[in-house]
């Protein structure tokens, strides 16, 4: 039987990038998918691969910086396929900025997309397991810019500084409930929202161990883990996927 066999689970981002890979990764293993992305076509898209890879699925248009969203895409999941049991909280934006530069507008945006989402999916998503009595996991993307500092990232760097905190301390307080909450920190993965600058992306490359960008396959194989039983001692930490850069 295939691990996550009847779990239902959303993911934010789920038409791109990371969070694609990890809508196919965990309905491989047997979980039912809510593709949950602005990017309605998108989304759509990855559900056809899930279905061709014979998985269920569906695609859910959000903005996850709005609250009332998110709640929606959470009661949604929960109506159509009849439970809930976990959400990756992992849709992101960049807005690089030199600090002199970051306005309010700049500022706000990166924190309402990457930091209050994560709280949204957290919140809504935990009170939609109490309320059922489902024992579920929360994956929440943070990055290695959540621990150290990047030149032009004071948006970025703070929203994952929270995402890291809020992981840990969400844990402590769902625990009581049988919800695990962990994190996952990537390096540079080769997904377009590192833009399509070969020689940046080459510095990036160059800054882990071996040398090359981690694909997004890498990410998303860490994270089908966490939402398996096999992790259920890993709670509140976050996850290095970022070959060897914070080592
Ligand atoms: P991506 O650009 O391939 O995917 C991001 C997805 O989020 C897109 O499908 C986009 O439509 C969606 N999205 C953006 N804003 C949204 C909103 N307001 N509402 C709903 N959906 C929205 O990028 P990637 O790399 O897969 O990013 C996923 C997560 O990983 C992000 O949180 C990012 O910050 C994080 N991350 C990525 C790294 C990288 O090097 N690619 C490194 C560290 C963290």
């Amino acid at each position: 039987m295939s691990e996550l066999n009847g779990k239902v689970i959303v993911v934010t981002g789920g038409a791109s990038g990371i969070g694609r890979e990890a809508s196919l990764q965990l309905s491989a293993k047997g979980a039912t998918i809510v593709v949950a992305d602005f990017n309605e076509e998108g989304a759509k898209k990855v559900v056809s691969e899930i279905e061709a890879q014979g998985g269920t699925a569906a695609a859910y248009k959000v903005d996850v910086s709005n609250g009332d969203e998110i709640k929606a895409l959470i009661d949604f999941t929960a109506e159509k396929f009849g439970t809930f049991s976990g959400i990756f909280n992992n849709a992101g934006i960049g807005l690089v900025k030199p600090f002199l530069e970051m306005d309010p507008a700049s500022y706000h945006r990166v924190i309402d997309v990457d930091q209050h989402s994560v709280y949204y999916g957290m919140y809504y998503g935990a009170k939609k397991m109490v309320e059922l009595g489902v024992k579920g996991t929360i994956v929440n993307t943070a990055s290695i810019y959540g621990t150290i500092a990047a030149v032009g990232s004071f948006n970025y760097n703070a929203a994952k500084a929270a995402v890291v905190m809020m992981s840990k301390s969400g844990a402590l307080e769902l625990a009581e409930h049988g919800i695990r909450v962990v994190g996952v920190a990537p390096g540079f993965i080769n997904t377009p929202i590192l833009g399509e600058d070969e020689a940046a992306k080459k510095f990036l490359a160059e800054q882990h161990m071996r040398g090359e960008l981690i694909e997004p396959e890498k990410v998303a194989s860490a994270v089908t883990f966490l939402f398996t039983d096999a992790a259920s001692a890993i709670n509140g930490t976050t996850l290095p996927v970022d070959d060897g850069f914070l080592s």
